[in-house]
């Protein structure tokens, strides 16, 4: 038999900083899920294919389950621009080259780990919601391990073009988050 305090209380009441925070993770990884799709409906590589199905397949559970204590009403209203944008981030590098895709996600992913970082840490600091703070964990170390994949593949340094998209892709995400937040 499964313990009591083992089975989470998804409907337990939320704090606003916290549906907020729930409602950016959710458009991210609506957004992850696009970015990929834009990547593999662009791409001729195989290498890079092979990346960007692997990484789909864990945005989509990170997304699912997500959704499992995000109410709908709760959810961004701005959901076809952040498909538009993800797509957008992940199309546009892929048309590029292999090294422009990796360096995007290594960009993309080292910011969500710091969002769902600092998420976890004010979670576990004022002792709330103990099964939202562990699926954030889980998914911050997918992400962590995907920016550790993407890095590995960019062999030198990238040049002053890529660094600006890069930078471009940071700044994009923090407006984006903040954004989400809201609405
Ligand atoms: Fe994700
Ligand atoms: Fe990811």
């Amino acid at each position: 038999m499964v313990p009591n305090d083992a089975i989470p209380n998804l409907r337990e009441s939320k704090p606003p900083w916290l549906v907020a925070d729930l409602r950016s993770d959710h458009a991210g990884e609506t957004g992850a899920i696009w970015i990929y799709q834009g990547i593999l409906s662009t791409t001729n590589e195989d290498a890079v294919k092979e990346f960007a199905q692997h990484h789909l397949a864990t945005e989509l559970c990170h997304l699912e389950e997500i959704e499992k204590f995000l109410d709908k009403k709760d959810r961004s209203v701005l959901i076809p621009l952040w498909k538009i944008l993800g797509f957008l981030t992940g199309a546009l590098p892929a048309l590029i080259g292999p090294r422009a895709v990796f360096a995007t996600i290594s960009a993309v992913e080292n910011f969500v780990v710091a969002h769902y970082q600092a998420q976890i840490r004010r979670l576990r600091n004022e002792n709330i919601h103990p099964h939202i703070a562990s699926v954030l964990q889980s998914c911050r170390d997918d992400e962590a391990q995907h920016e550790a994949e993407a890095a590995s593949f960019i062999s030198s340094q990238p040049g002053k073009l890529l660094r600006a998209w890069c930078c471009l892709i940071s700044v994009g995400s923090n407006f984006a988050v903040k954004l989400a937040r809201m609405i």
